[in-house]
């Protein structure tokens, strides 16, 4: 049975990936920042469908000996979803220095600090999966999120870098680059904006969390072994 690690599961697409690699057989270490009561809630509801107890791991995954902490607690770790994340939108001229480093922190420098904790058991065993969860933004770039879009446009630097390194040890890493979702993250948008947005998706509509789920499975499986260093976008057509 493999092991998955999937950070920011207390959100909607953390959620959907956690009931997807449930379903799929695999145990899972559910992590949420602060949210430990909805995360308990969705662990709970992963149990009353018959899948297994996933161990929750909690704690702020920009510092260093937490997610070193975290590595620890979930023991040999197979497939790692680096998920959480986080918007402080404005335009630049008056993006404060706060929301740029709060930004890259819990979206970038997390990613690094998780794959580093968990890479060396994964080079050890010959076997990992490494899927990290990008943005549209990060590919095209999208006024009002220069810090976003700076963020995860590292994340697919980094995924491609870390690829090449670790290929000949049979791990892969990937990058899922999700459009708009209907999430938490998306309900905070105003609806004149969303439904501008809207207007420029050919599918005209958003993403249901399951549909990145999904993705995510699917480069998780062992029968993916020669995808790696790759930007999967889930966009409905953008
Ligand atoms: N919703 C969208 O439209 C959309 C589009 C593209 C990409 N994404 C990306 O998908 C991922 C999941 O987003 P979502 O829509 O489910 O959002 P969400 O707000 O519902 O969930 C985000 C999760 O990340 C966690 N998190 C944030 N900062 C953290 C930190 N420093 N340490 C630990 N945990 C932290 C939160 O606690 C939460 O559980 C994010 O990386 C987001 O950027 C979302």
């Amino acid at each position: 049975m493999s092991t998955a690690l999937i950070t920011g599961a207390s959100g909607g697409i953390g959620q959907a990936i956690a009931e997807e690699f449930a379903k799929r057989g695999n145990r899972l270490v559910l992590h949420c920042h602060k949210n430990t009561d909805r995360l308990e809630e969705i662990a709970s509801s992963l149990v009353e469908k018959g899948y297994e107890t996933p161990l929750i791991v909690a704690g702020d995954l920009s510092e260093a000996e937490t997610a070193e902490r975290i590595a620890k607690e979930a023991g040999q770790v197979d497939v790692l979803i680096n998920n959480a994340g986080i918007t402080r939108d404005g335009l630049l001229i008056s993006m404060k220095e706060k929301d740029f480093d709060d930004v890259i922190a819990s979206d970038l420098k997390s990613v690094y600090l998780m794959s580093k904790a968990c890479i060396r058991p994964m080079i050890k065993k010959r076997y990992g999966r490494i899927i990290n969860i990008t943005s549209v933004s990060g590919i095209y770039g999208n006024a009002g999120q220069a810090n976003y879009a700076a963020a995860k446009a590292g994340i697919i630097g980094f995924s491609k870098s870390l690829a090449k390194e670790v290929a000949s040890r049979n791990i892969t890493v990937n990058c899922i680059a999700p459009g708009m979702v209907d999430t938490e993250m998306t309900r905070a948008i105003s609806d004149l904006a969303k439904e501008k947005l809207l207007e420029q998706i050919p599918m005209k509509r958003m993403a249901s969390p399951c549909e990145i789920a999904y993705i995510a499975a699917m480069l998780a499986d062992e029968r993916a072994s020669y995808i790696t260093g790759a930007v999967i976008e889930v966009n409905g057509g953008m």
